[in-house]
């Protein structure tokens, strides 16, 4: 079993091809690409503003933040990580250390809907709500199960991670995934009492499609690189998108995100928030819900201490010209 071997720097190198494990597919380098894409990134530092309060305060999709994060989907935690716990247990302390640090948790799904979905959607709504849950792209029938689900617990949002379509475990099941159209998207939308988020969007095409289908928000995102091999990084995607699409619909970004200072260069080019999965996930299965509160704190004092070093006081002054991006 090849397990997470919590690197100092989480960068997709130690861990290339493990799939169960914690690497991106094949040859890795979606993974590694979305960590080689931030650190192109560079932080235009100027301390030449006026002093004063800074504040990480938001809201997404109405709902309160202490800064704009949110932990990303991450689930088969004992087959990725081989740690022993169920996924009601994991999505219950992540969810609570995601809301005692005042952001939010997403949480998955899998082949088996009562274990893989139904758990850890119920460990949102047993924590009074505050959290996403996430259907994989099934056949209309596997889509309509889980809103059935749903219907009886109360979660922020739902979100739909349509970049899990090619999975080849998930093609052979009894009722597969498939790709997804606007129509498709807008009969999920238009099914869901709450809001809708589209997981998975590379290219601009995509990111029009979920904005047609009248989805709420969309996350730019690879899947952390074990869909694919070969996508670029999604910071190389970010600012294209969001020319196309900002102010149409909430913009989220995931992928190698590992600092305050990855989260700032997010925002800058175009983001509204952030989905962080390996670190998070990693500090939930060592250090339960104050694990998760303690790393979540630290990415806050570092966005701070970068708004701080760019003569920002709040998000809103985060603009693409505070950062330069090397080719
Ligand atoms: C072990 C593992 C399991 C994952 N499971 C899901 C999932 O069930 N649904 C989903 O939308 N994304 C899933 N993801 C992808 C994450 O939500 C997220 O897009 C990605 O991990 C972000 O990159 P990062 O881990 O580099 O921060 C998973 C990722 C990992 C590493």
């Amino acid at each position: 079993m090849l397990k997470c071997r919590e690197c100092k720097e989480c960068n997709g190198l130690a861990c290339r091809g493990e799939i169960p494990g914690l690497g991106g597919k094949d040859s890795g380098r979606a993974f590694i690409n979305n960590v080689e894409a931030l650190k192109r990134v560079r932080i235009n530092m100027d301390v030449c503003a006026e002093p004063g309060e800074i504040t990480t305060e938001t809201e997404i999709l109405g709902i309160p933040m202490s800064m704009p994060v949110f932990s990303a989907p991450v689930a088969g935690i004992k087959n990725n990580y081989g740690y022993d716990i169920g996924e009601y247990e994991y999505s219950q302390l992540m969810l609570q250390g995601c809301a005692d640090a005042g952001i939010i948790g997403f949480t998955g799904d899998g082949i088996d809907p009562e274990e893989l979905f139904a758990k850890p959607a119920r460990a949102i709504h047993d924590l009074g709500g505050r959290g996403i849950a996430t259907i994989k792209p099934w056949v209309k029938e596997g889509v309509d199960l889980r809103i059935g689900i749903l219907k009886d617990l109360k979660t922020s949002a739902a979100a739909m991670d349509i970049d899990a379509a090619g999975l080849p475990l998930l093609r052979a099941g009894k009722t597969p995934v498939e790709t997804k159209t606007a129509a498709s998207l807008r009969y999920i939308k238009e099914s869901l009492d709450r809001p809708f988020i589209v997981k998975g969007v590379m290219t601009v095409h995509a990111a029009l499609t979920a904005v047609e289908a009248g989805a709420d928000a969309i996350v730019v995102s690879n899947h952390g690189g074990r869909v694919m091999d070969d996508t670029p990084g999604t910071a190389e995607v970010l600012p294209a998108i969001a020319d196309a699409v900002k102010g149409k619909i909430t913009i989220l970004v995931d992928g190698g995100i590992r600092s305050g200072n990855d989260i700032f260069k997010c925002l800058a080019l175009g983001a509204d928030g952030v989905l962080i999965g390996r670190p998070l996930a990693l500090a939930c299965i060592k250090g339960g819900s104050e694990g998760v509160k303690a790393l979540a704190d630290k990415y806050r004092d570092q966005l701070k201490q970068a708004m701080l070093m760019t003569g920002c006081h709040t998000l809103a002054d985060i603009t693409r010209d505070k950062v330069t991006v090397k080719e």
